[in-house]
C-alpha cells in the first residue's frame, strides 16, 4: 500500500488574544509516491500541517488518514539528539534496535566509526546525518521532514539533500517535506504544491525525474511557482 497522507477539508486555527486566527482553512491533499515538497512562506502554517499529519496536532474540521503501515519517521529543522547518548544510542533510542543496526544506519548517512560520539563532538552536519539516521530506523514507508536542512550552511545542505534522494531511491520511502526554499523545492520535489491562505494554491509535478539530476533548475517550473508565491503577496 501506497504511504501517505490524505487529506479532506482540513481546518485549524489558534486562539489569539481570545480570538480564533485560522491557518488551515479547507485543505484537500492526497500525497502520492516519491518526494512531495509543501512550499510556502513563514507563518502559511507548514509546520502545523505536518504536526496534523504526523498526529501531533489535532484538526479542528475534516479527515486527516495516513496511509499505509503506520511506520513514519521525522525529521526536525533541529536535530534533538540526547546529548548524553551517543550517535548509535540516539539513533536506537525508543527502538528495540541493536548496536549493529544502528552502526548499519549510520554508515547509510556516511558516519561509519563515528558510533560512540557525542553529540557535541559531532559538526552540525553530522548531528543532522545521526538524526536521518534515526527517522529511518524503524524502516519508515513515509518520513515527515519539516526544513530539515535549513539551519545548514549551503554546502552541508546539499550534502543532506543528496544523502536525502539517495536514501529515498534505495528504501522507496515516500517523503513529505516542507521548506520555503524554492530551489530546495526544485532539487527535492517529484511534486510540489504551495501552500498558501490556509489550502494548497499550486501543485505541480515535478520534472525532476526525467533526466540526470541537475542543480540547474527547470526554469518554465521555478517561474510558474515563483509567480504563485508572488501574486499571493502582492
Ligand atoms: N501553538 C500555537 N499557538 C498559537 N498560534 C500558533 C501556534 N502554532 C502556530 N501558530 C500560528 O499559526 C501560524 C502558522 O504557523 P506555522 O508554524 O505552521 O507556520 P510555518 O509555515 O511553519 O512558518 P515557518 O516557515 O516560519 O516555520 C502562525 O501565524 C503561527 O503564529
Ligand atoms: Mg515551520
Amino acid at each position: 500500500m501506497t504511504a501517505g497522507a490524505e487529506i479532506a477539508n482540513l481546518h485549524k486555527s489558534y486562539g489569539l488574544r481570545g480570538r480564533a486566527v485560522p491557518v488551515l482553512t479547507g485543505l484537500d491533499f492526497v500525497q502520492r509516491d516519491g518526494i512531495t515538497v509543501v512550499l510556502g512562506p513563514s507563518g502559511c502554517g507548514k509546520t502545523t500541517l505536518l504536526r496534523i499529519v504526523a498526529g501531533m496536532e489535532a484538526p479542528d474540521d475534516g479527515v486527516v488518514r495516513v496511509r499505509g503501515d503506520g511506520r513514519t519517521g521525522m525529521v526536525f529543522q533541529e536535530p534533538r539528539l540526547m546529548p548524553w547518548l551517543s550517535a548509535a544510542q540516539n539513533v536506537a533510542f525508543g527502538q528495540r534496535r541493536r548496536r549493529c543496526e544502528s552502526a548499519g544506519l549510520l554508515a547509510l548517512v556516511g558516519l561509519a566509526g563515528f558510533e560512540d560520539a557525542l553529540p557535541h563532538q559531532l559538526s552540525g552536519g553530522m548531528r543532522h546525518r545521526v538524526a536521518l539516521a534515526r527517522a529511518l530506523a524503524n524502516g519508515p514507508s513515509l518520513v515527515l521532514a519539516d526544513e530539515p536542512f535549513a539551519a545548514l550552511d549551503q554546502d552541508t545542505r546539499e550534502d543532506m539533500q543528496d544523502l536525502l534522494l539517495d536514501v529515498q531511491r534505495t528504501t522507496g520511502m515516500n517523503v513529505l517535506l516542507v521548506t520555503h526554499s524554492l530551489d530546495e523545492a526544485l532539487y527535492l520535489g517529484d511534486r510540489i504544491v504551495v501552500l498558501d491562505g490556509g489550502r494548497i494554491a499550486a501543485d505541480h509535478s515535478s520534472p525532476r525525474n526525467a533526466g540526470p539530476r541537475t542543480r540547474e533548475p527547470d526554469r518554465r517550473l521555478a517561474e510558474l511557482i515563483r509567480a504563485t508565491l508572488q501574486r499571493k503577496h502582492s
